[in-house]
């Protein structure tokens, strides 16, 4: 399906011609399938995680020797709904198959059974699965991996936002979920997650179980001469042009950020006619027409947020980088406390994704959200 506008910025994948580079992750991650590693994928959010997941998965090699099965945990929070989630994933392909497919997957996962139901009028199985019918999620999980061992095709399953894994109250499913992924011979793994102090406790430290069973990729931006050569062609096969210094100005002010540079390249492509260029005049009236579309919200996240929190926020984004440790010549300058008052006030905004850290440099996480503060509140 050709899109109105070449520049994707909903979650969905439509295809390579809509995706930018990310070639030699492509191939880290293929590779990886390929030759039975598990992967876990860390980035910042809305770097490109779960169109990286897709992209793989629609390479001819994967395409034409996995099943492949993708279930993002964002919003769950117990096993139970992460277990509703493959199983509905799971059962989505098998309907177009037919009867047989389906009870193939029931007879192995019998603790789902109540889930099938036989529609009266049709005569036919129809998967009903309702979160409440999940009464023994470990049981479930357990025969849902037996299931996907003995398919008879080899198997992958993404896990996106598998950090949320952290915050069930079961406890134990990490452990439980190694244990499985370990035993598994024909079915591999790619665990995705965004919080960095999630996803790198989860793997990285010796005490935890994940550790050293998978392989890393780590997702930055996508470089500029890449992306400007995507943009570019998009602009150029609808007859239209873009400025390389248009786009070096967007590509620069989000440092290359893939959903804000999508966002911005959506919006630029819709404003430019066809036969006429985007240049860099385009590029403020651009920015300022979204920062109005979400000053609405912003202005809402502020007025919920602890006097410290929003100071610090405000300062942080008015500096661009702050480091973990601030000075008292800092806290003078941005009106805080104190350099202590201020480090309990990034430990809050970083729980609550405000703020990202890189290293020991912390950034407003949504840089629109930290543009517009600084618009707001700068000098
Ligand atoms: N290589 C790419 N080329 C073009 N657009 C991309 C590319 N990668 C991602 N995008 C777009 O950027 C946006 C963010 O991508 P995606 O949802 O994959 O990021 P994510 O890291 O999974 O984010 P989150 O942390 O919110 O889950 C989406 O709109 C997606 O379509
Ligand atoms: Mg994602």
């Amino acid at each position: 399906m050709k899109p109105n506008n070449p520049f994707i910025i909903t979650s969905e994948y439509l295809g390579s011609a809509y995706f930018c580079d990310r070639e030699f992750e492509t191939k880290v991650l293929t590779d990886n399938i390929l030759n039975g590693r598990n992967t876990v994928l860390v980035s910042d959010r809305r770097m490109g995680k779960s169109g990286l997941i897709a992209h793989a998965f629609d390479q001819a090699a994967v395409r034409e020797t996995f099943r492949t099965f993708s279930v993002d945990l964002y919003a769950t929070t117990s096993l139970s709904e992460m277990v509703f989630l493959l199983a509905k994933e799971i059962i989505g392909p098998l309907k177009s198959h037919g009867k047989k497919a389906l009870e193939g997957f029931w007879s192995v996962v019998k603790s789902l059974r109540p889930g099938f139901k036989l529609d009266a009028v049709s005569g036919q199985f129809v998967f009903d699965l309702a979160l409440g019918e999940i009464r023994l999620p470990q049981e479930s999980l357990k025969e849902i991996f037996q299931y996907l061992e003995g398919s008879g095709t080899p198997c992958i399953v993404a896990m996106d936002e598998f950090q949320q894994i952290a915050e069930y109250p079961e406890g134990n499913v990490i452990e439980l979920l190694r244990g499985y992924v370990q035993k598994c011979k024909h079915t591999w793994f790619v665990f995705a997650g965004s919080k960095r102090r999630m996803m790198e406790p989860l793997f990285n430290s010796p005490s935890e179980p994940f550790y050293m069973s998978c392989s890393p990729l780590y997702l930055e931006a996508i470089p500029q001469e890449a992306y400007l050569r995507f943009a570019s062609r998009h602009f150029n096969e609808a007859g239209k042009r873009i400025s390389h210094e248009a786009f070096r100005r967007i590509y620069g002010l989000f440092e290359g950020h893939t959903w804000y540079v999508q966002r911005m390249l959506n919006e630029l492509y819709a404003w430019t006619p066809p036969g006429e260029a985007a240049t860099e005049d385009f590029v403020q009236p651009v920015l300022d027409h979204l920062l109005k579309l979400g000053a609405r919200a912003f202005r809402e996240q502020l007025s919920t947020m602890a006097e410290s929190q929003k100071r610090l926020l405000i300062a942080v984004a008015r500096e661009g980088k702050v480091p973990g440790v601030t000075s008292y010549a800092f806290c003078k300058k941005h009106a805080l406390k104190s350099p202590s008052t201020a480090q309990s006030a990034m430990r809050s905004l970083y729980e609550k994704e405000l703020v990202t850290r890189d290293g020991t440099v912390y950034s407003v996480t949504n840089r629109l959200f930290g543009l517009w503060l600084r618009n707001e509140y700068g000098e």
